[in-house]
């Protein structure tokens, strides 16, 4: 048996083409390990009428990790009308099959780093090396959420002092989307983030919040921070406000090192600091649970670039490397980092979208050559 069994997602689109490539680097690290192909994405919506069939949960349940593409997805009406004539009607609705997996895989942490390669000509800086840890579960994406506002939920609301300018807004009128922390969710996050701080010798934690105005959730996530940064005396340990961060990021990021933060805040930010280090073909993350894993580029489908074999591999790339340091092969993990430093430094491969006409598998070809 295979040291590693790992599932492969690789969804619809580009992600299909991605995966092959990201293949053909890890080959040559010679992971002892035994893929499982599983099914994720619009095709299997449109004739299930369920994207992330149950075949693909009970592969992903006995596999150590997951290596995901991209798949398409659509707004409410389109995924009706591409729903199998037989299907509709019969109660289906669509669901994001990523913030599903991450649901019931537990996958609480978000992992971004975001690290500008000597050479990129579509870095804002060449000395960004950033890690964001993003909650992944609770916070403004949890899903509570009301449209129109039940008359029971109604009643608690409306004895804050501060629905007085509300009261006469009919249920109808009002949508709610709530924000849930919990003590044990921020932990556990400000763990992630500080224990990856001090096992990478990182010299700083920043805390990206809103305390002064959301006083509850943010306050929690705070106070928990507060408290755990005594047990890392060697970590310095900072605290800003969503909003200057994103002045912050743009102004200096060369001076930033670990950020947290919660769902929301972290997904706007780490976009943000993606674009800093060249965008959707470098931009990856891991969402990482206790005993689970799985590993994305950020970009989706691109479904106008499918087929033409041209799009950026190296978001993808990352995306393994980060699942080899996961698993614990830091040697194998490391051989790719210098590899894709490498071919993007000597400039001599590279797709359209940072200044060539190379293929895809062209790009994996070149940082495969460079593994011994
Ligand atoms: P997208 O990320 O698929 O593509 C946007 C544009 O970014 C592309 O047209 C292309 O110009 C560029 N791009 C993306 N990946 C690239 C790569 N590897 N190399 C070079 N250039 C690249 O986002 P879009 O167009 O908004 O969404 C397309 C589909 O993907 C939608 O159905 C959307 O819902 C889905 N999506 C899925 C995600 C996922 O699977 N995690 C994430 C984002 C979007
Ligand atoms: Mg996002």
């Amino acid at each position: 048996m295979a040291r590693y069994t790992i599932a492969l997602l690789p969804g619809d689109g580009i992600g299909k083409e991605v995966v092959e490539a990201a293949l053909m680097v890890l080959e040559k690290t010679k992971l002892d390990v035994e893929y499982i192909e599983a099914q994720i994405g619009w095709e299997f919506w449109k004739t299930e009428g369920n994207p992330l069939p149950d075949r693909t949960i009970r592969i992903l349940k006995n596999t150590a990790c997951a290596l995901f593409g991209a798949i398409t997805s659509k707004p409410k009406e389109e995924a009706m009308n591409e729903l199998a004539p037989k299907l509709r009607e019969k109660g289906f609705v669509y669901y994001s099959p990523i913030v599903r997996l991450r649901q019931e895989f537990n996958l609480h942490t978000n992992m971004r780093p975001c690290k500008a390669y000597k050479g990129n000509p579509l870095n804002f800086r060449d000395d960004i090396d950033l890690v964001i840890f993003r909650e992944n579960t609770e916070g403004l994406y949890c899903g509570v959420e009301y449209h129109p506002v039940p008359e029971d939920f109604r009643k608690v609301i409306n004895k804050h002092r501060k629905m007085n300018k509300f009261k006469i807004v009919p249920n109808v009128e009002m949508a709610v989307s709530l924000r849930i922390f919990t003590r044990k969710g921020c932990q556990r996050i400000l763990k992630s983030a500080f224990d990856f701080a001090r096992k990478h010798k990182r010299k700083s934690v920043t805390l990206i919040e809103k305390p002064n105005v959301i006083r509850e959730t943010s306050g929690m996530m705070v106070n928990e921070a507060r408290k755990m940064r005594n047990q890392y005396p060697e970590i310095d340990f900072y605290e800003t406000n969503v909003d200057a961060m994103a002045m912050w990021l743009v102004k200096n990021p060369q001076k930033y090192d670990i950020l947290v933060a919660s769902n929301m805040f972290g997904d706007i930010i780490s976009d943000l600091a993606a674009q800093l280090i060249g965008g959707l073909g470098f931009a990856y993350s891991g969402n990482i649970g206790n005993d689970y894993a799985l590993f994305e580029p950020t970009h989706g489908s691109a479904p106008k670039y499918v087929g033409m074999h041209k799009v950026n591999p190296i978001a993808m790339i990352l995306a393994a490397r980060l699942m080899l340091e996961w698993l614990g092969e830091e040697e194998k993990a490391a051989k790719i980092e210098k590899a894709v430093s490498e071919v993007i430094a000597e400039g001599k491969v590279r797709t359209y979208d940072f200044g060539g006409n190379n293929k895809t598998l062209d790009v994996a070809k070149a940082v495969a050559d460079r593994i011994e």
